[in-house]
């Protein structure tokens, strides 16, 4: 788990939901909702001129597959007036056991922040711990802050304020889920979570829940999860890293998102997922194709959340 203590003098991280406080989740929340009707005012004439990010550099790091995390960060750092480096750790001396740590000590020469895709969670604090400049988390086998920011500006934009809300999520309690447990807390919402037993969310993150009062609960059972939520979220059933495919559609096949599980839901509930979905897996056609589902605003609310991320790390916020 991440905590304040990752940040390295005055550099501001964005690893995990907690390297910000509730109040600094809802600043940026309000700043991409800002940014999101600036470009909207765009479409129609009004130019968006604000370029808070002139002249900065992006580095942009995968070692994994991504469509909307790479395209949203580079997009969003060109709205911003800034630009990006696009690199993957093969082709980088990462490959040849250049360290991660003397790694962050050279990026930190040449640009002003690095956003990175790996699934070691822990080589990514490394990277931040030996940065000089901020480090972003674009998604590690433990959790992906950036989505799930994005997940609750989708969430008010449809509900209102989360405070006080009920959120369900059914499915393996991986990285995104992660986030959101860390979000509820933050938040100050309430999040069901139901998981096979053998997919069940990390015991370390239970216990942070419990030490900080959060109102998550962990359960098996899909359906108790659902009731009444106003939200219900679910994700890919193998995700990057994952290999025991086969046993884990097995143990999954009664978690899936379907119309009959939507109809527990409170009345107008949303459904959400971070994408790339696997349909008639996880989810249903008729349940992502639906009224229900706010999955393409979530995707767009990347950028827009992203944006704020950028602002904020680099001092703009
Ligand atoms: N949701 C998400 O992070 O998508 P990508 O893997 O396409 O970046
Ligand atoms: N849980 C998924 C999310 C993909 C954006 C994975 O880690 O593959």
């Amino acid at each position: 788990m991440n905590s304040p203590a990752n940040l390295v003098g005055t550099v501001r991280h964005f690893l995990d939901i907690t390297d910000v406080d509730g109040t600094t989740l809802a600043k940026l929340i309000a700043e991409a909702r800002r940014r999101k009707a600036a470009r909207k005012g765009l479409a129609h004439g009004v130019p968006d001129a604000d370029k808070p990010l002139e002249g900065r550099v992006l580095a942009m790091i995968f070692d994994k597959q991504s469509t909307r995390t790479r395209i949203s960060f580079d997009v969003g750092m060109r709205q911003l007036g800034g630009t990006t480096i696009m690199l993957t750790g093969s082709e980088m001396q990462l490959a040849r056991e250049e360290t991660i740590a003397d790694t962050a000590r050279v990026l930190s020469r040449y640009v002003d922040a690095v956003m990175i895709r790996l699934l070691d969670h822990e080589m990514v604090q490394d990277l931040a711990a030996n940065a000089g400049i901020p480090v972003i988390n674009g998604l590690t086998k433990l959790s992906h802050p950036c989505q799930v920011l994005a997940d609750l500006m989708t969430f008010e934009e449809r509900k209102g304020p989360i405070k006080g809300r009920v959120v369900a999520w059914s499915g393996d309690s991986n990285n995104v889920c992660a986030s959101w447990i860390q979000a509820a807390v933050q938040m100050g919402f309430t999040l069901r979570v139901a998981s096979p037993p053998e997919l069940s969310a990390r015991p370390v993150l239970r216990h942070w829940v419990k030490a900080n009062g959060g109102d998550v609960h962990f359960g098996t059972d899909p359906e108790k999860a659902v009731a009444g939520a106003e939200c219900v979220v679910s994700d890919a059933w193998v995700s990057m890293g994952d290999e025991d495919s086969t046993k884990r559609h097995n143990l999954l096949k009664a978690y899936q998102v379907n119309a009959r599980l939507m109809s527990r839901a409170a009345e107008g509930a949303i459904f959400m997922h971070c994408l790339p979905a696997h349909r008639g897996e996880e989810v249903t056609d008729d349940v992502i194709d639906g009224s229900q589902s706010a999955v393409w605003d979530e995707a767009e609310n990347r950028l827009h959340a992203q944006k704020a991320i950028l602002m904020w790390c680099l001092g703009k916020l």
